[in-house]
């Protein structure tokens, strides 16, 4: 397993008279190959669990293991996990500074001091994977898109060469044009320049799609966890959680109330509509 968490729980303002807890007693374990969908809730901890996966907050307690080691008691943990664990935060197009696109693509790899030609190199192939031709390496990021703009902000982590990526809210602000080529993108990362990729996002859609497993957060605590289907197949306690289902779950429940068998478990509009067609001919 890559990353595992166990049992943790953290809390904003410790001790403080306005304190907040964030998650408590949180497990769950990226194993290489995975693509994990984290759903809840505005205010369920969504963010700070990223952060704690990152190492760029420590948890109040429990453990964070990476590659089987506690990285969570270390005075620094962000010293093992640089460059492990790549986030790229919500609306990371806010965060690009530097003159032009290459040298903000490079200023990760930097940090992990690697010299200037490998910084480039690696650069250059995260570029090529989101899907930026060589001719933005010059360009000034501040010229860009609001979609360019992210995919330079995600090609500066996985210049890094992650093993896990780890996406707050990707395609929070983009159209369905925007999700999908995200997705896509992310699909062409994946094996590629990291390993597994966890992504944080509140459209069950999205995670019926995209992702293999899903971990489902309300109030800071795991409601459920499992694959895709499994999570999906439990549509009423999602429910009760104020939780939306996906679209095709929600029109396959419906047309099993309505008395036609369907399996409810199928994932996708075209698994769906072939389904339905199957049995209009019949
Ligand atoms: N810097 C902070 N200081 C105090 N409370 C915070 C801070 N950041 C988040 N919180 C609180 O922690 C809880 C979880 O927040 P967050 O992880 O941002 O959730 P999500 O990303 O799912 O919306 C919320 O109740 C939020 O108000
Ligand atoms: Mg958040």
């Amino acid at each position: 397993m890559l990353i595992e968490l166990i049992d943790v729980s953290y809390t904003y303002e410790n001790k403080a008279p306005h304190e907040r807890r964030a998650l408590n007693n949180v497990s769950f374990k990226v194993e290489k190959g995975e693509v994990w969908g984290i759903i809840g809730h505005t205010g369920s901890g969504k963010s700070t669990l990223t952060e704690i996966m990152s190492g760029l907050i420590k948890p109040s307690g429990g453990e964070v293991l990476l590659h089987g080691e506690d990285v969570s008691k270390l005075k620094n943990p962000m010293s093992k996990i640089k460059g492990k664990v790549g986030l790229v935060f919500q609306y990371p197009e806010h965060q690009l500074f530097e003159e032009t696109v290459l040298k903000d693509i490079c200023f990760g790899p930097s940090n992990l001091g690697l010299d200037e030609e490998e910084c480039i190199k690696r650069a250059k192939e995260a570029m090529e994977l989101v899907g930026l031709g060589e001719e933005y390496a010059t360009l000034s990021p501040f010229e860009l898109s609001g979609g360019e703009k992210r995919r330079v902000a995600i090609a500066g982590i996985i210049a890094m060469r992650p093993e896990i990526l780890v996406l707050d809210e990707p395609t929070a602000g983009l159209d369905p044009v925007g999700r999908d080529m995200l997705f896509k993108m992310l699909g062409d990362i994946k094996g590629k320049l990291c390993e597994s990729i966890v992504f944080v996002s509140h459209s069950m859609d999205d995670v019926a799609l995209y992702a293999d497993k899903v971990l489902v957060l309300n109030e800071g605590s795991v409601l459920m966890q499992g694959s895709v289907k499994e999570v999906f197949e439990r549509s009423g306690e999602l429910e009760a959680a104020g939780l939306d289902v996906p679209q095709v779950t929600r029109l396959l429940i419906r047309l099993n109330e309505m008395g036609h068998s369907f399996d409810k478990t199928l994932l996708t509009p075209e698994a769906a509509a072939d389904a339905i067609y199957e049995r209009l001919k019949g």
